[in-house]
């Protein structure tokens, strides 16, 4: 008690990674692509450990790299200047883009003819062509823009937005030491790395035309990170689909001759499914997370509604608590599992859920109000707390959780998995009901009551402490 009254906001807090920097990526959305319930994964998994990390005192560059090269961009200037009109595009923003884009690869399913304007396209945004970049850039902003919203309710940030077209004129480097290291070899024109050696079949480097490809990008991206921040570790919060990718990306940098590619981490999730049935982004079959996140919302608000309040600010309690529950089920997931998102289960103020931590939280702070400022002051002074009064055994029970944190935190950053975190705040509010269940707290005892209430506000803290760092905040009223 004595530890967590005094170092508050600081609990739990760590300086193993002082002078250390490691770089995370997460999030890495595609431009011109739909932000679905599918990206929710990484990108709350990632600003967790992001939150995680610096806590423990590492200095955290979060990466956003996006995915803004490639051929699909050449498709995106054409289906725009065959079937696109300003006005729509600057309105519909992500979803009128990637209306374009469906339609484009309907058409060209006639028209193959779409295709090798396409590539042109794409060539021309590679040359420096002044319309086809500008255009290129006008879909950027406009994705970026709109996902922003997204980033501002999940309060997400990032250090850099360095994504594949920033390394374009980085790759020719990498290319020619692959091929002076004689790592890489010819194969009918294109550029090949074996790794049958180790199982993990071959990696394209270049095609045939000279374009390159995604791993060449993350071979460019990795260098450049480690010239640039010198990191401990490189994280890649990425789904369990690129396993693949990511051995042979470690691979290929450890036959180039550098050590550091052991400190390469591919961080992988299973899938989120939906109850309806699974998505398809082909088909226009997405769950757009802006969509879900206001549904959240809005069904956190009517169940306010209905069990009445005790906020004057509904409409801010709401967004606190229906965000904060999708966010909260998201990291109690053992990441690596594949899951079925279930509203019921999200939003069950009564489960192992966002809702019910924040309740108690909640609950926690409306204690120290009941008791008065004087007393709850008094119980905020470490020195005026006398544990002899903290017998019963669910006190001990909270107390004996509330001591865990710092190593919890510690193992969660260890082991990649923000859920371990998730579970024993769940643990500690389950410990707080019992406590607050068993035992009467505002006695006329006063060493006693001032001795409960300091573990109501270790509580408190511990909880609150270990909410920030999955990125929820804490109400004092709900
Ligand atoms: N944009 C990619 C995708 O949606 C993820 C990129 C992950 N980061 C990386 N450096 N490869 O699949």
């Amino acid at each position: 008690l004595d530890r967590i009254l005094s170092q508050q906001d600081a609990y739990g807090a760590s300086d193993e990674g002082n002078g250390k920097t490691i770089c995370i990526d997460y999030s890495s959305i595609n431009i011109a692509k739909p932000f679905h319930i599918g990206h929710l994964s990484t990108t709350v998994i990632g600003s967790a450990l992001c939150k995680i990390f610096r806590f423990l005192g590492y200095k955290v560059v979060g990466i956003n790299h996006l995915g803004d090269y490639g051929t699909q961009f050449g498709k995106l200037i054409s289906a725009y200047k065959r079937w696109g009109d300003k006005e729509t595009i600057e309105k519909g923003g992500i979803r009128a883009l990637n209306e374009l884009y469906v339609k484009f690869h309907q058409e060209a399913e006639e028209h193959p003819e779409y295709d090798d304007e396409a590539r042109a396209y794409f060539k021309k945004i590679e040359q420096g062509d002044e319309e086809c970049l500008a255009l290129f850039h006008w879909f950027k902003d406009l994705t970026l823009k709109d996902v922003q919203k997204i980033y501002d309710m999940l309060d997400i940030h990032f250090d850099s937005y360095a994504g594949e077209s920033f390394y374009s004129d980085k790759m020719p480097r990498f290319v020619k030491e692959l091929a002076d290291k004689g790592i890489m070899e010819e194969d009918k024109g294109a550029n090949i790395v074996r790794l049958d050696d180790y199982n993990l079949g071959t990696a394209l480097i270049t095609k045939s035309d000279g374009s390159t490809l995604y791993i060449t990008r993350d071979i460019a991206a990795a260098k450049y990170r480690m010239d640039t921040y010198n990191f401990v570790k490189d994280i890649y919060v990425v789904a369990s689909q690129q396993n693949l990718h990511f051995q042979q990306l470690k691979r290929i940098i450890e036959l180039m001759g550098y050590e550091w590619t052991k400190d390469i981490v591919h961080v992988p999730f299973g899938l989120v499914s939906l109850e309806e049935g699974t998505m398809s982004t082909r088909h226009g079959r997405v769950v757009f997370l802006e969509d879900v996140l206001n549904k959240a919302i809005e069904e956190t608000r009517k169940i306010i509604q209905e069990k009445g309040v005790a906020t004057d600010n509904i409409e801010e309690t709401a967004k606190m608590v229906g965000v904060g529950a999708v966010v909260f089920n998201e990291l109690s997931n053992n990441r690596i599992k594949d899951y079925v998102f279930s509203w019921n289960k999200v939003l069950d103020f009564n489960g192992e859920t966002g809702p019910y931590v924040q309740y108690t939280y909640a609950r926690c702070a409306s204690v120290l109000r009941n008791a008065g400022e004087e007393a709850a002051a008094k119980a905020a002074d470490p020195s005026a707390v006398k544990a002899e009064y903290l017998t019963s055994e669910s006190a001990y029970q909270l107390a004996r959780l509330l001591y865990q944190l710092p190593e919890i935190i510690m193992d969660a950053g260890d082991k990649y998995e923000p859920s371990i975190v998730t579970r024993h705040i769940v643990d500690i509010a389950q410990g707080f009901n019992r406590f607050y269940h068993d035992e009467h707290i505002l006695v006329d005892n006063e060493e006693e009551k001032t001795a409960k209430l300091a573990l109501v506000l270790a509580a408190k803290t511990a909880i609150r402490n270990g909410l920030a760092l999955l990125g929820m905040d804490a109400p004092e009223r709900m």
